[in-house]
Formats: structure tokens, sequence, C-alpha cells
């Protein structure tokens, strides 16, 4: 940080975990990301629980969020004027992009608590205004008029909510946009396809270098 301001303990853990990195398929956002030369990028499950650490997904840029980004940036008629929820935000990687895009307002929501802090020092530090809540907003619904959600269908119990809460909202009007890289519990069914990339992706996380992505509007 430059500005000399103090640091809490879990903004600390951020900047001493990460490097500033551009994720590949979006180069022009630069994030607080875990690389090689950083333990947490070494860690196992098994370690991270016994520090107590939850899983840093907020450490990564996702190829559904990357994919989606991509899209938003390309295509900021989308969110332009708009109040915009990042659901699931990680990194906030998704939410940077609407507000470069030029959302009205971007809230970034999610569940973690580095989030928080992470969220703050990538949008700092792309010199971009988003908000952060930590509280599960899953079910609720604050009037937005796009919901952007770039990889949450990974897991079935996570799915079985987010279906009907997506369902709703869209249903109201919101604009319900979903970057996912064939995750196994996509609904593909309620979604109409808007983009495909090709997005490079962590060896390490993916199991290969580049993820077929896929951005999807819910209807
Ligand atoms: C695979 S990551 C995707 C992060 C980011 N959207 C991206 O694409 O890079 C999934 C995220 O979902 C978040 N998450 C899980 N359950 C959640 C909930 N109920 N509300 C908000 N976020 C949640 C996790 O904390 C994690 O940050």
């Amino acid at each position: 940080m430059s500005d000399g301001r103090r640091v809490g303990a879990t903004e600390a853990f951020v900047l001493a975990n990460t490097a500033l990195i551009a994720p590949p398929h979006v180069p022009e956002i630069r994030l607080h990301l875990a690389d090689e030369a950083h333990e947490l990028w070494h860690l196992t499950e098994e370690q991270l629980q016994e520090k107590g650490l939850p899983p840093p997904f907020w450490a990564f840029a996702w190829a559904g969020g990357q994919g989606l980004s991509r899209y938003v940036l390309d295509n900021p008629h989308i969110v332009h004027g708009k109040r915009v929820l990042d659901f699931a935000a990680g990194s906030g990687l998704v939410g940077i992009a609407a507000a470069q895009a030029g959302a009205r307002s971007v809230l970034c929501a999610d569940i973690d608590p580095f989030c928080g802090p992470a969220v703050a020092l990538n949008a700092a530090e792309n010199a971009v205004d988003v908000g952060f809540t930590g509280d599960d907003v899953v079910g609720t619904d604050d009037g937005w008029e796009v919901v952007l959600a770039g990889d949450v269908f990974y897991d079935r119990a996570f799915a079985d909510l987010l279906i009907p809460w997506f369902t709703g909202l869209a249903g109201r009007g919101a604009s319900v946009l979903v970057g996912d890289p064939g995750r196994a519990y996509l609904p593909k069914a309620r979604l109409t396809q808007l983009a495909e990339y090709q997005v490079p992706v962590t060896r390490a996380l993916e199991d290969a270098d580049v993820k077929r992505t896929r951005v999807w509007r819910y209807t």
C-alpha cells in the first residue's frame, strides 16, 4: 500500500500471500492473486484447515469469472448505468469489470471473510469504486438490475440454492448472467448462450491449461 494507512490483519494476509497479476483473459484488470512465489499457493486443503483458513477462492481469477468479465468489458451496455450485484465475488474481478464498464453501482457479495479486504484492495488497484457485503444474499432481492455470477455451479447444494433464487430474479426482470467453464451443476435448461471463450487457467487448479468458458443468460 502506498498511502501509508494501517492495514488490518486480513488485508496484510492478502498482501503477504499474493502478487499483482493480470488475469490472462482480462489483461486490463490487475488483482492480488496467489502465485508460486508465495506460501498460500503451496498449502494443501488439509494444511489450510489446520491453519483455520478456508480455501482461498479469492486468490484466483476463476475461468467463469474471467469469461464473464471479458463479456461485460466487451459489451458495456449490459451494465452501463445499472445497479449491479457481483454474486460470489471472490477477488471482485467481475464487479471491477462492471464498474469499469460504467455500472451505476456495484455490490460485491461473498461470505468468505477474506473477500472483503481482497475486493477492497483489488478495487483500489484498479481505481474503481465497488461496495462489498459479507452477508449471505442468496434468496434476497435489493432490486439489482443486473446480477453477475462467475463460476458458481461447482457444488450441488450451492446450485440447489441458486437455481430458485436466479429464477425469481430473472422472472422479475433482472438480467442474470453466468460465466461457467462446464461445472457439474450448471442448469443448462435455464440458460441461453451469449458468448464462448478459451480461457487460460491454472493447471494446479483445473488440471488443464485452457478451459472452454461460456457466458449465459439465465431465463
Ligand atoms: C469459484 S469462486 C468464484 C469467484 C469469482 N466469482 C471468480 O469467478 O473468480 C466461488 C465463490 O463463491 C463464494 N460463495 C460460496 N457460497 C456463497 C454464498 N452463499 N454467498 C456468496 N458467495 C458464496 C465462495 O466464497 C467463492 O469466493
